[in-house]
């Protein structure tokens, strides 16, 4: 069963990530097939790890590119083993801990001011007077770096 070789549609249907998409990473040298007697791709089964492992890297955040240096970190010449994953594991846990943070932000904020600039609502007058928020970059401060404690603001 380790051994046996799938197609692309037999990938495809258990990762759930479309026969373009895998076609789309083996061009960007994130997996790789072999090819049958027929020419057509045909995948080893350990390759499910690294499709769930990209996939997920995405929704964290990484690019196809972070995600390419991460995984040209994994063994070339052999499946990756337990320790090998865990290696790369050990990498990306502030990355998941941001992440949720930055969910909890977004969680807890869908009706506050975000800081993203607007001044919008009734709230960014005293949350974010004059877009100070602004002042520490682009996009939704709030979201991406916490909100301010008002109660301590001169
Ligand atoms: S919601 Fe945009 S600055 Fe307050």
């Amino acid at each position: 069963m380790v051994g046996e070789l799938l197609t692309i549609g037999e990938i495809s249907k258990r990762s759930g990530v479309a026969a373009s998409a895998l076609r789309f990473y083996e061009d960007r040298g994130l997996i790789e097939s072999e090819r049958a007697g027929s020419g057509h791709r045909r995948y080893r089964r350990s390759v499910l790890r690294r499709i769930a492992f990209i996939v997920f890297a995405q929704r964290v955040g990484l690019t196809l590119d972070e995600i390419a240096s991460e995984l040209a970190d994994l063994p070339a010449d052999r499946v990756p083993t337990r320790a090998d994953w865990a290696a790369l594991s050990s990498r990306w846990a502030g990355r998941i801990d941001e992440r949720i943070a930055e969910l909890e932000r977004l969680k807890a904020g869908l009706a506050e001011c975000i800081g993203c600039g607007c001044l919008s609502l009734d709230r960014c007058r005293l949350a974010n007077p004059e877009d100070r928020a602004g002042q520490g970059g682009t996009g939704p401060r709030f979201w991406i770096e916490g909100r301010p404690n008002l109660h301590s603001a001169p």
